[in-house]
């Protein structure tokens, strides 16, 4: 995980060191794609988000305002998505993780819920080759148990097709919810000292990281929200503890790569401090640059 642990597995308060790299310096990305004007710092690297996770807000609006029903705001969502990936991956993005369907969407009208799954079925099929090809891995979290047996096939499918791929890792968490993950971690943790594997004392901070759905990823070092809503809305609740938020009043299906660089420029310009003062973080940054 992308900051450094303030206790040690016996407990003890433990100095803690520089954050583990939680971003990465780049010359290109979709800054490169959007706007050429040089940095107002002269130039040098792009910090650019190692994870970017993103909670696709606004298709309903964005077809209510043209008059179509909503599930053609979801389509135009999943086009969005489609060009975000692209995007990302281009830009050199390592991790993405897309918000497609939260543990709360059920919720919904029962037909624009079968809308969503039926579409969520057809974007995997129809882009499992392109995924597979342009050497994406995909992943899947959320309860999946939930969703019809056809889905799950494709699912595992695209996961399996994608597993040793090397390029960006996209993630999309499918019947999703922070607490229903911070749940499962906890009573994998529980089942564990249940049976004398570990002593409830040594229940730490990675302890339970393992057994969340993002276990082996870095925490998204930016988070983005469209739709102009600024809340989490039970996402990723564990692993946006030090994220940079993100909110744009721009509607999902209009958030294409001008707004994706947009919002990487306003995530450059952010001093991430990790509970340290801004001397610390000018100081770390000095040492790496000196270290270069
Ligand atoms: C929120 O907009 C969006 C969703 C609940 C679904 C997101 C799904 C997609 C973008 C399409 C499929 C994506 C993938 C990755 C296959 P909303 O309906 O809440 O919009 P509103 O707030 O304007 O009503």
């Amino acid at each position: 995980m992308s900051e450094a642990a303030p206790f040690d597995r016996g407990g003890r308060t433990s100095r803690p060191g520089p954050p583990e790299r939680a971003s990465r310096e780049t010359d290109g990305g979709p800054l490169r794609g959007a706007s050429r004007k040089p940095r107002p710092d002269g130039g040098g690297p792009v910090r650019l988000p190692r994870h970017l996770a993103i909670i696709m807000d606004g298709n309903g609006r964005w077809a209510r305002a043209r008059h179509l029903p909503r599930a053609e705001g979801h389509r135009a969502g999943a086009t969005a998505a489609r060009e975000c990936v692209r995007a990302c991956a281009e830009t050199g993005i390592e991790y993405l993780t897309l918000f497609a369907f939260s543990s709360e969407n059920w919720a919904r009208p029962t037909d624009e819920v079968e809308q969503l799954l039926t579409l969520f079925g057809q974007v995997l099929a129809r882009e499992s080759d392109e995924l597979t090809e342009n050497g994406l891995s995909l992943r899947f979290i959320g309860d999946r148990s939930a969703f019809p047996p056809g889905l799950r096939e494709t699912m595992d499918h695209i996961e399996g097709r994608t597993a040793e791929n090397r390029g960006l890792k996209l993630v999309i968490a499918a019947n999703y919810g922070g607490h229903w993950d911070i749940l499962n971690a906890a009573r994998r943790a529980a089942r564990a000292v249940e049976q004398g594997e570990m002593r409830a004392d040594d229940v730490d901070r990675a302890a339970l990281e393992s057994g969340l759905a993002l276990s082996g990823l870095p925490s998204p070092d930016l988070l983005v929200r469209t739709g102009g809503e600024q809340r989490i809305s039970n996402f990723l609740l564990w692993n946006l503890a030090y994220t940079e938020l993100y909110f744009v009043r721009t509607l999902w299906p209009d958030f294409d790569r001008a707004a994706l660089a947009d919002a990487i420029r306003e995530f450059r310009d952010r001093e991430r401090r990790f509970g340290r003062t801004s001397e610390q973080v000018a100081l770390a940054s000095a040492d790496v640059a000196g270290a270069r």
